[in-house]
C-alpha cells in the first residue's frame, strides 16, 4: 500500500489480484460494519470496471462469507433509462450480482427512472436515502462504502467535465443549496440525462473507494491524484474525501502515471 496525500493507493499486478483485492475488502469491510451496527450501506458504482468485482463477489468465500441480508444497495450514479436496459447500472449490478447471493431485495434502492422529468426522480431518491438511513431532510447521509469508477475523460459518478453541475460545485464546494445530495443533469455529449449523488453525499461516505483498471485509465489516475488543480475539467477531483483517506483500487497499467511511485 502507497499513499500520495490523502490516497491510499492499492496496487495490484494484474487483474485477477485486483477484484480479489476489492473483494477481501468489500468481505472485510462489510462483516465489521455489520458486526458493529448490524447493517451495511454502500453505494455501488456503475459502468464495465465493477462487473468483474460483483461476478466475484458471487464465489466463494464471499457468497457464503457475507450477511447479504444485512447489506443495503444504492447507486451513486443512474443512466436514466428504463431499469431493464442493459446500459442501466441497475441492470448491470442485477445481472451481475444480485441475482446470484441471497440479497433481498427490497434492501436494493434503485435509482427511478420513470418520472418524465428527471429532477423528480433524483428528488425521490434523495427522499429514499434519507428516509431509510433516518436522518433529517437537509442533512447529509454517510454510506458506510461508497465506490467510484473514474472515465477517461476524468469524469466520476455522474458528474461531467464542463457542466454547469460541476461549474456549480467548483464555485460552491458545499453546494449552491447545501441540503441537495442528488442531482439530474442532461449530458449533452452523451444525449442523456443522469442522476447523480452531488460532491457533499460523496464525501460524505465513511470509505469511498476508487476502482480503476487499465492502461486508458492512466492519464486521468495522474490528473486526479498528481495533475494540476482543475476539477471543472477533471470532476473526479471533487472528491475529497472527509473521513479519513480516499482508497484507490489500481492494477499496475492504471498507475503508471504516477510520478510518485517512481
Ligand atoms: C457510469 C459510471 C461512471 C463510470 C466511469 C468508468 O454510469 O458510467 O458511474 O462514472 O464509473 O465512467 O466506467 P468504466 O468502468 O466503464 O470504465
Amino acid at each position: 500500500m502507497v499513499s500520495i496525500d490523502n490516497n491510499e493507493l492499492r496496487i495490484a499486478e494484474n487483474s485477477e489480484a485486483l477484484y480479489k483485492a476489492i473483494a477481501d475488502d468489500f468481505m472485510q469491510r462489510a462483516n465489521a460494519c455489520i458486526a458493529e451496527k448490524g447493517i451495511f450501506d454502500v453505494a455501488l458504482s456503475g459502468g464495465n470496471t465493477p462487473k468483474k468485482l460483483y461476478s466475484l463477489l458471487t464465489t466463494e468465500p464471499y457468497r457464503s462469507g457475507i450477511a447479504w441480508d444485512k447489506i443495503r444497495f444504492f447507486f451513486g450514479d443512474e443512466r436514466y433509462l428504463p431499469a431493464d436496459d442493459p446500459d442501466s447500472n441497475y441492470f448491470m449490478a442485477h445481472k451481475y450480482l444480485f441475482i446470484h447471493v441471497p440479497i433481498p431485495m427490497q434492501h436494493v434502492y434503485m435509482i427511478p427512472t420513470h418520472y418524465q422529468n428527471p429532477s423528480r426522480a433524483a428528488k425521490d431518491y434523495a427522499d429514499t436515502i434519507r428516509e431509510l438511513l433516518g436522518i433529517g431532510s437537509d442533512a447529509i447521509p454517510q454510506f458506510d462504502l461508497l465506490y467510484l469508477g473514474l472515465g477517461t475523460n476524468a469524469h466520476t459518478a455522474s458528474l461531467m467535465p464542463g457542466t454547469d453541475l460541476v461549474k456549480s460545485y467548483v464555485t460552491s464546494p458545499d453546494g449552491e443549496d447545501k441540503s441537495q445530495i442528488t442531482a439530474a443533469a442532461w449530458i449533452e455529449e452523451l444525449n442523456m440525462d443522469r442522476i447523480t449523488l452531488t460532491p457533499p453525499a460523496i464525501n460524505n461516505s465513511a470509505c469511498i473507494a476508487f476502482l480503476v483498471e487499465g492502461t486508458e485509465k492512466a492519464h486521468p489516475v495522474w490528473q486526479i491524484i498528481e495533475g494540476p488543480h482543475d476539477p471543472v475539467n477533471c470532476p473526479a477531483q471533487l472528491v475529497k474525501g472527509e473521513h479519513g483517506k480516499l482508497l484507490w483500487f489500481l492494477d499496475k497499467d492504471s498507475a503508471a502515471d504516477l510520478k510518485g511511485l517512481k
